[in-house]
């Protein structure tokens, strides 16, 4: 099929680049012309595992081309996949402009009739509105377009692996020809009769998902509620960490235990510095405006986000209880990135808390394998390191705050010996506490009991 994509942020760069993957036609475009370009020199604007390879050899095979002229985008796909950023607004609305930008651009520019597909992240009924504001965008033209939702479950990092391996695809429609229409842009993933182009090892088995048609409003609902229970379920995880530290148990554990139940699971369980990025914590928000406007208790949600925002708060804490004044204290920070394979610091714990040290005048260095770029420029005078071993020169304390595979590996003797003091907080349980007291270092992570030989102050002072 024909295919245009509008947006080249991570929805719509994977969504382009897996759909020319297994078959299609694809052209991208964004009103951002320095992204294009860097596109059709062959670099990529964002680091996402695998996502190179794919636009490299589609580009070659031209099936995948990038182009500014939006107008030529609009004309070239039979089917229009809308990827463009909804950020959130101060009131925590989603700011839906682009939205509507976008239907101003295809009615103006589409010459036949279009199937438009909003992919982006849309609070319910936008389907919708959308439907009407081409219409009235395209009043007298005689096209006709017709809109239908698909909701995007990709996770950063894994991006390319979600899309060509999902769980499930849900498509909401509001009749059977646009149904038919998402069916044949899906059928190589629902028959996985693509090889599978991630030649490292991680390609999971073959599974044929299962698609599901919906009305156009429960799909723009199934997005919120999945994300939101995500949110739910690692703030409860937090809870359970709490708890775990004032009480003496461990929440490793007990959500290792919580996990194997087949009802619970055991993935989003993992404790730690709370969830970030772009996605969790905005549809949070946006779906307790939502539940709002229609009236609905929201509580389970806010109190989700509230303990996800407390999680900073008790890891200062935790430093403070060890350090006792920040001020004028090295402290190293190993992980900048909301999580780990990516360099996205949109709302990453780490952002909040440099502001937090940065406030109380502690001396920071850091280390990230992708995310110094991006943080440089929110924070240009703390000490980048070339080198994770280097975050521990004279420190005072290592803050481990995103869970990097490379963390797990590093020259912990090496680390120990640069330290003025060999203090590690885990921020996200990513290391091995008693191998690393064996090595001479005072470790504390999340949900473990305190141990109170680290505070700086005896607990009674
Ligand atoms: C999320 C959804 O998972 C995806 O389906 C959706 O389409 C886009 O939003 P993403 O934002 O890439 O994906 O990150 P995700 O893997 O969901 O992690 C979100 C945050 O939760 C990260 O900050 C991560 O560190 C945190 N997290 C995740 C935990 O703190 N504990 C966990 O157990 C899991």
């Amino acid at each position: 099929m024909r295919i245009s994509i509008l947006g080249c942020g991570y929805v719509g760069l994977v969504t382009g680049a897996c759909l020319a993957e297994i078959g299609h036609q694809v052209v991208c475009t964004d009103n951002d012309e320095s992204k294009i370009k860097t596109l059709n020199q062959g670099a990529l604007p964002i680091y996402e595992p695998n996502l190179d390879e794919i636009v490299a050899r589609n580009r070659k095979a031209e099936r995948l081309t990038f182009t500014a002229d939006l107008g030529d985008a609009v004309r070239f796909g039979d089917a229009i996949f809308i990827c463009v950023g909804t950020p959130p607004l101060q009131d925590g609305d989603a700011d839906l402009s682009s939205i509507d930008s976008s239907a101003r651009l295809i009615a103006a520019e589409a010459r036949s009739s279009k199937l438009v597909i909003e992919k982006s992240t849309v609070p319910m009924q936008t389907g919708q509105k959308l439907k009407r504001a081409l219409e009235i965008y395209a009043r007298n033209s005689g096209i006709s377009f017709s809109v239908a939702s698909n909701p995007e479950f990709l996770r950063e990092g894994t991006a390319v692996l979600d899309f060509l391996h999902p769980d499930r695809i849900v498509i909401g429609v509001g009749d059977e020809r646009t149904e038919a229409q998402l069916r044949e842009v899906y059928r190589p993933l629902v028959e996985q009769n693509i090889a599978c182009p991630i030649h490292n090892g991680n390609c999971p088995p073959k599974v044929a998902p299962r698609l599901l048609v919906t009305s156009i409003n429960s799909a723009e609902l199934i997005k919120h509620a999945c994300n939101s229970f995500l949110a739910v379920k690692i703030s409860y995880a937090n809870l359970i960490a709490d708890i775990c530290e004032n009480m003496g148990a461990d929440v490793d554990e007990v959500v290792e235990a919580m996990g194997l139940d087949a009802r619970i699971g055991p993935q989003f369980l993992r404790p730690g510095l709370g969830f970030g990025g772009f996605c969790l914590p905005k549809d949070v928000q946006a779906f307790i405006r939502l539940g709002e406007k229609a009236g609905v208790d929201v509580a389970l949600l806010k109190d989700a986000e509230r303990i996800n925002k407390k999680r900073i708060d008790s890891f200062l804490a935790k430093a403070r209880h060890a350090l006792w004044i920040l001020k004028d204290k090295r402290i190293g920070i190993l992980g900048l990135a909301f999580k780990p394979e990516t360099d996205d610091i949109r709302f990453a714990p780490a952002i909040e808390l440099i502001r937090r040290l940065l406030q109380e005048q502690a001396q920071i260095q850091v280390y990230d394998p992708q995310a110094m770029e991006k943080t440089k420029a929110l924070y240009p005078s703390i000490r980048y390191c070339t080198d994770p071993h280097e975050v521990a020169d004279s420190a005072e304390a290592l803050m481990i705050v995103t869970e990097w595979e490379v963390f797990k590996t590093l020259d912990w003797q090496r680390i120990e010996r640069a330290m003025l003091r060999p203090l590690i907080l885990d921020g996200r349980n990513l290391l091995r506490g008693k191998e690393l007291a064996a090595l001479g270092f005072e470790y504390q992570g999340i949900g473990k009991p305190i141990d109170e030989s680290l505070a700086h102050i005896p607990v009674s002072g």
